[in-house]
């Protein structure tokens, strides 16, 4: 039997499922993944074999098989070892295959069997939400997944918290939900530019209006200081908003610990920076 473990692979912000397929056959030893894997998927395999063995548990010495499918999709990230992992352990009668087969799972293993937090947790959620189905991911991003909706979170710091959940001696608690502070989130303020009034008149009604801006001027007068001003202008972000910035800041692993972006992001690239590198190729 084949055991399948659902993931998902990032193009951008958007997520695509992958199905992780376990096959262990009789045949010389072997453990090997297919499925166009980057460097780092590929490196899965010592650190699952380390997880496992940090468990007391080791491969079988069979020809084992990894494929990544759809098998013409480059799959890039770590977020494959917890899958791989589960479908072994499902192959290895360790968990049941029910027990993984209504989950997305996401997760990077380190040798001790230890589970560590990834990037884009938030799109997969929202992706296994969609497909009706729960999500594992590790115990640092539990919080994120929160913001999906309704769905089933598993979010277990060790692989061993994992398979005593599935055995029924240790069920793991549903992640609690961050503190959203209340209180008026702290911007640059406008009061603490000196003169320039012609200037912040103007960022005034670029702001009201939803216009662009050229600030020209010699360097140190000001111009990036008035500009990261703007968003304290701008009106707060809509829940959809919140939830696309954070989709964003999440797929880039620059998500404070399951907080919901709430602020109009301001970025200042480097004046170096050529055209592709800042509106793309
Ligand atoms: N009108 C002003 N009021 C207060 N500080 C200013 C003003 N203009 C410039 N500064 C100071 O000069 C520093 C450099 O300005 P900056 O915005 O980096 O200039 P630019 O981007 O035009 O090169 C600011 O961080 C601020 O400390
Ligand atoms: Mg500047």
């Amino acid at each position: 039997m084949t055991a399948r473990v659902m993931t998902v692979a990032f193009a951008g912000i958007d997520t695509i499922p992958v199905d992780v397929q376990v096959q262990m056959a009789s045949g010389l030893p072997a453990f090997s993944v297919v499925g166009l894997p980057d460097k780092a998927v590929s490196e899965a395999r010592e650190r699952v074999r380390s997880a496992l063995s940090a468990m007391g548990l080791a491969l079988p010495p069979k020809r084992i098989t990894i494929n990544l499918a759809p098998a013409d999709l480059l799959k890039e990230g770590s977020h494959f070892d917890l899958p791989i992992a589960l479908g072994l352990l499902a192959e290895m009668d360790v968990i049941g295959h029910e027990d993984i087969a209504n989950f997305v799972v996401l997760g990077e293993l380190g040798l001790d069997g230890s589970i560590t937090g990834v990037g884009g947790i938030l799109p997969a959620a929202m992706q296994a939400s969609g497909l009706d189905r729960g999500i594992i991911c590790p115990a640092d991003n539990g919080a994120e997944a929160l913001w999906a909706g309704e769905l089933e979170i598993l979010a277990p710091s060790r692989l061993t918290g994992l398979i005593n959940h599935f055995k029924g001696t240790q069920i793991l608690s549903r992640p609690c939900a961050p503190k959203v502070s209340s209180s008026p989130l702290s911007l640059p303020d406008l009061r603490d530019i000196k003169g320039q009034e012609s200037a912040k008149r103007a960022l005034e009604i670029a702001a009201a209006g939803g216009h662009n801006l050229l600030m020209s001027g010699p360097p140190g007068s000001g111009k990036s200081m008035l500009a990261a001003r703007l968003p304290g202008l701008l009106p707060e972000l809509n829940a959809r908003q919140a939830l696309e910035t954070t989709v964003i800041h999440s797929v880039s692993g620059m998500l404070p610990e399951g907080g919901l972006i709430r602020t109009r992001p301001f970025r200042q690239p480097h004046h170096s920076a050529s055209m592709p590198a800042l509106v793309g190729g």
